[in-house]
């Protein structure tokens, strides 16, 4: 979701004010994806590197994702949402850990789509937490590095248990991966829109959802291969 900071300046708002119109969008893109049947939505709403903006900006986004969550968590419940979160998230300031905790408790049971929040979340982070963790279960001898296969290696990763994304979509027209799902992504379909994220909608959400049913996904096989049944 990026763009936030260029949408408000072309208003000539302060950057604060692109994120406060960017909830709008995020709504509609949860309700869209549920809508669709979309299993798994995640949301990269801060990245480690975020916390390194001007600290008036990062207070103002922790109190926005605070107020969202309250005010959004019937919506969730409304759409049959569970939310759950990736990242440090005891990096967050206790507030939002707190209204985290409870919109989590409150939707476990949603057995539609599961919105997965990354706060506080990096691939680099998420690949040395797991590489951390194998590497004590191997120190403790629960774990033969000779077994270790890329399923251990998922298995460790924040995304445990959840399928790789099948399609990233990416506002503003920036063409990078962020330091985003980095083990995640590597087959995932990417959508790039020049849209500002401010003014995304559901019909972009279901462009790019057309854009990805036109999409040949080869896996590193080739066309003729996959015709063939
Ligand atoms: C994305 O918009 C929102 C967050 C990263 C929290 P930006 O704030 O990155 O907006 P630009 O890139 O400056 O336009
Ligand atoms: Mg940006």
């Amino acid at each position: 979701m990026d763009g936030n900071g260029r949408w408000a300046k072309q208003k000539g708002g302060l950057r604060i004010f692109g994120h406060q119109n960017a909830i709008t969008a995020v709504r509609e893109t949860v309700e869209a994806a549920a809508e669709a049947g979309v299993r798994y939505l995640t949301l990269y709403a801060f990245s480690t590197e975020n916390w390194s903006r001007p600290a008036h900006e990062v207070m103002a986004l922790m109190q926005l994702l605070v107020h969202t969550i309250r005010k959004e968590t019937p919506t969730l419940l409304k759409n049959n949402i569970r939310l759950q979160a990736i990242g440090q998230i005891e990096n967050l300031p206790a507030s939002c850990q707190k209204e985290l905790a409870e919109a989590i408790e409150l939707t476990k049971s949603g057995s539609g789509t599961t919105l997965l929040l990354a706060l506080s979340y990096s691939g680099r982070w998420d690949l040395t937490q797991a590489t951390k963790r194998m590497a004590i279960e191997v120190a403790a001898g629960r774990l033969h590095p000779e077994n270790i296969t890329e399923n251990t290696v998922a298995g460790f990763l924040s995304t445990a248990g959840i399928p790789d994304p099948e399609l990233l979509i990416r506002t503003s027209g920036e063409q990078r991966i962020s330091n985003f799902l980095l083990w995640q992504l590597a087959y995932t379909e990417l959508f790039i829109t020049d849209l500002l994220w401010p003014d995304f909608r559901r019909e972009h959400f279901y462009e790019a959802l057309r854009a990805y049913q036109q999409r040949e996904r080869r896996f590193g096989k080739t066309s003729e291969q996959l015709t063939v049944s």
